[in-house]
């Protein structure tokens, strides 16, 4: 299986999305292969912002590693469950699926954690609010977790 986490620049929530999904499925043994992409390709080659970044560290994820790229649409083929930030980044992504043959592994990230809401994990660029971030994806990757965990 194959996740790929998607927001605007894939420097603040995505990567902090693929640490965190990604750790927890190790901990779980579960054998699931994560990334992360941005709609935009702005920073495409950077690494994560250095609040990502330090969030992550203070909770034990080493995100520094990361460097942010744009999806592809060849990406909605490869990945089995695409998972976007704000409902800015799910119309982009669904922008890219012509024949609309993907729209079901096409979901927002928090519907996890409040079904059917459709919230938007607030962009921390703008909010400098890279701890409440952490908590939202945290919370998110969880039931992620135990979702796969129920299917397997
Ligand atoms: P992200 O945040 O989508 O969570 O990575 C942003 C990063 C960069 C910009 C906007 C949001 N930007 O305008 O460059």
């Amino acid at each position: 299986m194959k996740i790929l986490l998607v927001c605007l620049g894939n420097i603040c929530r995505s990567p902090l999305a693929e640490g965190i999904l990604r750790k927890k499925l190790e901990q779980s043994g579960i054998i699931v292969e994560v990334d992360s992409a941005g709609t935009s390709g702005w920073h495409t080659g950077e690494p994560p912002h250095a609040g990502s970044i330090s969030v992550a560290s203070i909770n034990g994820i080493d995100i520094s590693g990361q460097r942010s790229r744009q999806i592809l649409s060849s990406d909605l083929k490869e990945f089995d469950l695409i998972l976007a930030m704000d409902s800015s980044n799910y119309q982009d992504i669904k922008r890219l699926d012509h024949e609309n043959q993907y729209s079901d592994k096409i979901k927002l990230i928090l519907n996890y954690v409040y079904p059917n809401e459709n919230r938007a994990v607030p962009d921390p660029y703008y909010h400098d609010n890279f701890d409440e971030v952490y908590e939202l994806l945290e919370m998110a990757a969880q039931k992620i977790v135990e979702e796969i965990r129920n299917n397997l």
